[in-house]
């Protein structure tokens, strides 16, 4: 089936998770993070995560706000700033203004020129994902933000990938679903959606049941890609 509907991750995919804690290492009130920034950001990103799998086996969601803070917390801990109110206070500001990647307009740009339908689908919750959408300026060239809270279970439960499916009235083949996460693409082709990976770090491939269609270093070749 040819694809009719592209659908985006959000934080990593669409938005620099990074930018957060770069930014705020920029700013001369955090010399704290001029050497551990890069630090910092991995483990928050990579506890938000966690805490996104163990809730959702657990039966214990919260939305993406609170495992955002949790994950900070923790990562904030981990790296002996966890006594800096202000710190905290700066990259969860930074965290509802996070840069996209450069190319992210003209590419969905280009997909709503060539008549596909665009959406998000996020485990961010519905407040988050909007601030994140007007300050990347990308509002006009999306169809939908689709968030987990509708379902109450994060990613890669198969409650979330049907959202896509409620929402645009496609068959699974029709959507080309594109994640910088390893585990959320793979997840999706386990699913039947037509999937891209973004491995703009050259990471090694997950090791899961499931393998992504395709496998990009960035998100340039996605209209290419969907309309071939
Ligand atoms: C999201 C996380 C997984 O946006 O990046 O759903």
């Amino acid at each position: 089936m040819p694809i009719t509907t592209c659908i985006f991750d959000a934080y990593g995919t669409l938005f620099d998770v990074a930018a957060a804690a770069r930014i705020a290492a920029s700013e001369p009130a955090f010399p704290q993070l001029v050497d551990t920034w890069p630090t910092v950001a991995e483990h928050w990103r990579l506890k938000q995560l966690q805490y996104t799998w163990l809730r959702a086996i657990t039966g214990a969601h919260t939305d993406f706000w609170q495992v955002t803070q949790d994950g900070l917390d923790w990562s904030l801990e981990h790296n002996g700033l966890g006594d800096d109110p202000a710190l905290r206070k700066r990259l969860l500001a930074l965290y509802w203004e996070l840069q996209a990647y450069p190319e992210v307009p003209a590419m969905l740009h280009t997909l709503k020129g060539a008549g596909l339908n665009t959406a998000i689908l996020s485990n961010g919750s519905p407040d988050m994902l909007n601030g994140a959408v007007q300050s990347a300026g990308i509002g006009d060239v999306l169809d939908d933000c689709l968030s987990v809270e509708s379902v109450g279970i994060f990613k890669p439960d198969a409650r979330v990938y049907d959202l896509v499916g409620q929402r645009f009235d496609c068959a699974r083949d029709e959507v080309l679903f594109v994640s910088s996460n390893g585990w959320d693409a793979a997840g999706a082709t386990g699913y039947g959606f037509t999937t891209a990976w973004v491995n703009r770090a050259g990471e090694p491939m997950d090791r899961l049941p499931w393998t992504p269609a395709h496998v990009l270093s960035d998100l340039t070749s996605i209209p290419e890609l969907a309309t071939a």
